[in-house]
């Protein structure tokens, strides 16, 4: 039986900090809400001269570095990322080059938020069934670029970023599982309203760019519901339970939401990587910027089982239950 297992991590975040108290500055809000509400006290934000694919290059740089492989042998490249430089070609291919990998396949997939969780999912699929042996996944995101910089509603909440990891075939798991699941019921409450085929119709109302509206609240509801189905599942999947967890990884959208995710799986906030308050919500980089973190700070440490958990767009939402 082939698993696969994560052999190295790697993170990218802009230099650029905006705090809530710049916020208060340009927009009718307060440290003290984005706080009590969010969790978020600050935020990194791209220059103009980086981008999706600029952020993904440097964060996969250092995931090739731990996990100490040579690019050329990378079998696939994967992004999960839903502010792409270009319509394309993808981010993946943008990057592909400048990392020095082969001639392999290289996509994006867009999945909001939970777009790491779905990369990982493909990537450990083909790695499981043979197909590849060493493969390269990437979250990265700018949606400072669909934000709205005049709605406080949303333009508190993001922040830009990228985290990768390196799969790699192994004969002991790994990943032990992956579970993506979407909704598209739920399109209306978090989109954007322009788009390539649609048109740009809708461009007066968007402010010019092609922006991110959602209504956080039902949003926020949907959310938590659905992520303690989806951890239960996926512990059930493995017939484990809750106390065999050693760390929740979550999607870092809302502090309130990931300690709702903590109540639920009886984990200590100790015991659960929290980056919202410095990065906001980076989206699909989200997940793996976190694990990156607590990687390299020596929170995490070979042999622990992890719980990964993402809930986005679409909707959206996945797991992945690791061995690290
Ligand atoms: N500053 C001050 N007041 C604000 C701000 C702000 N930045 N934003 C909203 N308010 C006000 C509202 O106008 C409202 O005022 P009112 O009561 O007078 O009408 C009040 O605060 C409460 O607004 P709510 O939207 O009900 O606030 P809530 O407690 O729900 O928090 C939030 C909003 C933070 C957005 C929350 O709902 C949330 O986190 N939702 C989930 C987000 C999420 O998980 N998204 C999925 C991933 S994102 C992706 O896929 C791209």
């Amino acid at each position: 039986m082939i698993y696969s297992r994560i052999a190295g991590t790697g993170s990218q975040l802009p230099d650029k900090v905006v705090s809530n108290h710049d916020l208060e500055q340009i927009m009718d809000t307060s440290d003290q809400w984005i706080r009590e509400r969010t969790g978020i006290c600050e935020r990194r934000i791209a220059a103009d001269t980086e981008t999706s694919a600029t952020l993904a290059e440097e964060a996969c740089r250092k995931a090739i570095e731990t996990a100490d492989v040579d690019p050329a042998e990378i079998d696939l490249f994967v992004v999960g990322t839903t502010t792409p430089d270009l319509v394309f070609p993808s981010v993946a291919c943008l990057v592909q080059k400048k990392l020095g990998l082969p001639d392999c396949g290289a996509m994006d997939v867009n999945a909001a938020c939970s777009g790491f969780i779905y990369a990982l999912s493909v990537a450990d699929k083909y790695i499981r069934c043979g197909d590849a042996r060493k493969v390269l996944v990437c979250g990265t995101e700018t949606l400072s670029r669909i934000t709205n910089w005049k709605k406080r509603d949303t333009a508190v909440l993001f922040g830009d970023g990228a985290g990768a990891v390196v799969l790699e075939a192994s004969e002991q798991p790994g990943i032990l599982s992956t579970h993506v699941h979407a909704n598209g019921d739920y399109k209306d409450l978090l989109t954007t309203k322009v788009g390539v085929s649609r048109g740009w119709d809708g461009m007066a109302e968007s402010d010019g760019i092609p922006e991110l509206f959602m209504k956080g609240n039902e949003v926020f509801k949907v959310a938590v519901r659905t992520l303690g189905r989806i951890v239960q599942e996926t512990l059930s999947a493995n017939k484990l339970e809750k106390s065999d967890l050693d760390w929740l990884i979550p999607h870092q959208a809302n502090l309130r939401i990931i300690a709702a995710m903590a109540r639920m799986l009886d984990m200590n906030m100790d015991h659960v990587v929290v980056t919202v308050d410095r990065h906001g919500n980076t989206s699909a980089a989200s997940v793996p910027l976190a694990l990156d973190e607590a990687v390299r700070d020596g929170r995490i440490k070979r042999g622990d089982m992890l719980m990964l958990e993402a809930f986005g767009g679409g909707f959206t939402w996945g797991s992945a239950l690791i061995r690290y």
